[in-house]
């Protein structure tokens, strides 16, 4: 259980329905429906697996077929599940897609808020290289407080540690295969085992998620928050690093946030990267990282896909620029797709109903 790169928060159904005229309330309306597997947590944990680095996520889904259809899918992308099933409903996210492109998503995040602390293997989040938290599982829910004390339990960590040498996911495969996981209670440790993990310390990295999400938080209380937790590497876009700052303008944002962590990483869509950070030197940088040129498909999930990219390659080399490029590098094959977990390379993936 030692090294993995560990996720926690929402595994969701995503339901993509392209409308080709407008929606036509109180009767039918025709439309193009595909279902993906989704969930910010849970991209991340998947392509974590797929770069090759051993990944685990933490959740939480419903007593349905949609919970273990995710489940399965994730079992055979290779993450190791720490995920247990309460008696409500698996997340589902609705897009509704007009013909500008433009989306409207009905949220539903069903059981992944439930998740409780008895839920959760400390053992290996204690021994994870890396925690990834996307900031929807800080704002509502018993998951935010789970996770709460949860990052109280592994802080006391000692600060970066880069050229890491993570080992590959394949030399642990067939103890994986085994494992019943997914079972409830069969993974549980005794949480007054705490004490004996104290001294392990994993990078802690967060992603903003949400401008909406910020804005109901509260941005002070958010940034609060964030400062009190202090990761390691932050991500967020520029509608979530100018919802925390609302009142200065963008590069005073930026400046603002090197408070908040290490590395921040603000992500520009096709304009690539903001990079600020300080070096061993405590020395500020700050650049820009640009984005491939492709023809866009699909942004759902690219910002996952950038996640998990700079966070493998951060802990492999420790170079902070060489894993902007990578991760914009990634996130440009994801948005050249459908879905947020594209099988890139491999044509059909797509369930499709029309
Ligand atoms: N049009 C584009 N052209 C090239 N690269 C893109 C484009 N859109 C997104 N990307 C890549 O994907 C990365 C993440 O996308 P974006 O900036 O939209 O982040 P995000 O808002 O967190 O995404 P998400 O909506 O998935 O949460 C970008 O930094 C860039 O590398
Ligand atoms: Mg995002």
């Amino acid at each position: 259980m030692n090294n993995y790169i560990v996720s926690i928060g929402d595994v969701a159904l995503d339901i993509f329905s392209k409308i080709k005229g407008g929606l036509c309330y109180a009767t039918d309306t025709s439309a193009i429906t595909s279902i993906h597997p989704g969930g910010s947590a849970a991209n991340f944990a998947t392509w974590i697996s797929r770069i090759g680095a051993k990944s685990a996520f933490i959740g939480r889904v419903g007593n349905d077929f949609i919970g273990d259809y995710l489940m399965k899918d994730l079992k055979d992308e290779g993450v190791l599940l720490n995920v247990s099933k309460g008696s409500g409903y698996t997340a589902i996210i609705i897009a509704l897609i007009d013909k500008s492109g433009e989306r409207t998503m009905i949220t539903h995040r069903g059981e992944s808020v439930n998740l409780s602390l008895e839920d959760v293997d400390f053992n290996l989040i204690s021994k994870a290289n890396l925690v990834f938290i996307p900031a929807y599982s800080l704002f509502t829910g018993k998951i935010s407080k789970t996770v709460l004390e949860l990052l109280s339990f592994v802080k006391g960590r000692s600060k970066i540690i880069s050229k890491i040498d993570l080992h590959n996911f394949k030399d642990d495969l067939p103890n994986f295969k085994k494992s019943n996981f997914y079972k409830e209670g069969s993974h549980r440790e005794i949480l007054d085992n705490h004490k004996e993990y104290k001294n392990k310390s994993p990078l802690i990295a967060i992603d903003l998620s949400s401008y909406g999400g910020i804005k109901k938080y509260g941005p002070k209380k958010f940034e609060n928050l964030l400062n009190s937790i202090r990761p390691d590497i932050l991500f967020c876009n520029k509608d979530e690093l100018m919802t925390l700052y609302p009142k200065v303008n963008f590069n005073e944002a930026i400046t603002e946030s090197k408070n908040l962590s290490l590395i921040i990483i603000v992500k520009l869509g096709k304009e690539g990267c903001i990079v600020n950070y300080l070096d061993e030197n405590a020395k500020e940088n700050v650049f820009r990282v640009k984005a491939e040129k492709v023809k866009v498909v699909d942004t759902t999930g690219a910002g996952d896909a950038f996640d998990a990219s700079f966070c493998y390659k951060y802990l492999k080399c420790g170079d902070v620029k060489k894993s902007a490029m990578f991760a914009n590098s990634l996130a440009s094959l994801v948005i050249a797709e459908y879905g947020a977990r594209p099988k890139i390379g491999v044509k059909k993936n797509r369930y499709t109903i029309s």
